[in-house]
């Protein structure tokens, strides 16, 4: 089976992940990575075997730094057959153009706008959308989040509306330049922009969301009151979330009362990075009144969104038609249990 070459621009919180889940597919090639400074991100990179490229004109700083390059970035693409792009927000214009230029496919993240891709993915909600397109972006940590556990439930109880708050980390836990972070800041644009990230791709649902930076960095915590249509109870609403890809349903009964031993759970799976990919749902947090639904979820802001992008490239590579045994294939590279 020849393998899709895929090579990753932006080698951060979100790029040294996708990178190592990508060199773990059987059906994939990781064929790069890029750094714009030769700092200690960069000498990991080559320590793993990742080949490296960086922007014309700054190898002699790498070299100088003792680090060894592969290339610029503009030989890395004309070598790919997907970029995943996962520079900070707002390169995506001039990368897109580049891409574009050089016939290659890219898949954006949440910081950049759905309009540069015209196309939004997620692997629950709209996995065939993306099919074949030569542009696509996979959400951000939050809306990946939302749509993992409301697309399933609005399938079967159709959801009248929704109503979020949203509790963000302040900051990712190797970024120390955001710290020491002490107090909580409510985002006075409202609603804020995570309902209609999440309309990208459930356009019908009537969501609307608030969000407050939290003193933290391990990860965020959504609070979800949602009106349904059907009359479930809160059994039913378990059931489904029990069998919804990439949820995971823990208990303040075991001792997972808050996202401090969510983290302490994944280091105890021994997941790369102590990274935990599922969505976190407090079974007993879930509660259904009359026609109301009541829940909690925690998102680990950087992983979450890691085995979309796999998934991503292929249904974008056309490389397996069947959302569900992408799905499979992702999770049993990255030790994540199917529900
Ligand atoms: N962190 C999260 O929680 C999270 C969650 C979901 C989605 N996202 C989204 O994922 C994307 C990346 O975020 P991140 O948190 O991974 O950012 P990050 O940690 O700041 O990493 C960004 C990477 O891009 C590189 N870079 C900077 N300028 C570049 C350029 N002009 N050309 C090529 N590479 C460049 C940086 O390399 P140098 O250090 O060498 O400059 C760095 O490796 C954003 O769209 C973000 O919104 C982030």
């Amino acid at each position: 089976m020849e393998r899709i070459k895929v090579a990753v621009n932006g080698f951060g919180t979100i790029g040294k992940r996708v990178a190592s889940a990508v060199s773990l597919q059987d059906d994939m090639e990781l064929i790069g990575v890029t750094k714009t400074r030769p700092n200690y991100e960069a000498q990991v990179a080559v320590l793993k075997g990742f080949p490296l490229y960086v922007p014309e004109g700054n190898q002699k700083a790498f070299e100088d730094a003792g680090i060894k390059v592969a290339g610029n970035i503009d030989d890395m693409i004309s070598k790919a057959d997907i970029v995943v792009d996962c520079t900070p927000g707002d390169f995506g214009e001039f990368y897109r153009d580049k891409y574009r230029a050089a016939g290659v496919k890219a898949i954006f993240q949440g910081g950049e706008d759905h309009s540069l891709t015209g196309v939004s993915f997620n692997s629950t909600a709209n996995y065939s959308e993306s099919w074949g397109a030569p542009l696509s972006r996979v959400v951000s940590c939050n809306t990946t989040g939302l749509l993992r556990t409301l697309a399933p439930i609005d399938r079967k109880y159709r959801i009248k509306d929704a109503y979020v708050t949203i509790v963000r980390r302040a900051a990712d836990p190797g970024d120390s330049k955001a710290g020491p972070i002490n107090g909580l800041e409510p985002s006075v644009k409202l609603p804020t922009h995570h309902g209609p990230d999440v309309q990208s791709i459930m356009p019908w649902l009537n969501i609307s969301t608030m969000a407050i930076k939290a003193s933290t960095t391990l990860m965020h915590v959504h609070t979800v009151v949602a009106h349904l249509e059907g009359q479930p109870t809160t059994e039913d609403i378990i059931d489904i979330m029990s069998k919804s890809p990439r949820v995971r349903l823990i208990d303040s009964r075991e001792g997972i009362k808050s996202t401090a031993q969510i983290m302490e759970l994944a280091k105890d799976l021994s997941r790369d990075r102590a990274d935990m990919y599922e969505i976190c749902v407090w079974r007993d947090g879930v509660k259904v009144v009359g026609d109301t639904l009541y829940y909690y979820q925690a998102v680990h802001q950087e992983s979450d969104v890691i085995p979309e992008n796999i998934d991503c490239i292929r249904s974008m590579c056309k490389m397996e038609q069947d959302p569900e045994k992408s799905v499979r294939k992702t999770n049993a590279s990255l030790g994540i249990s199917n529900n």
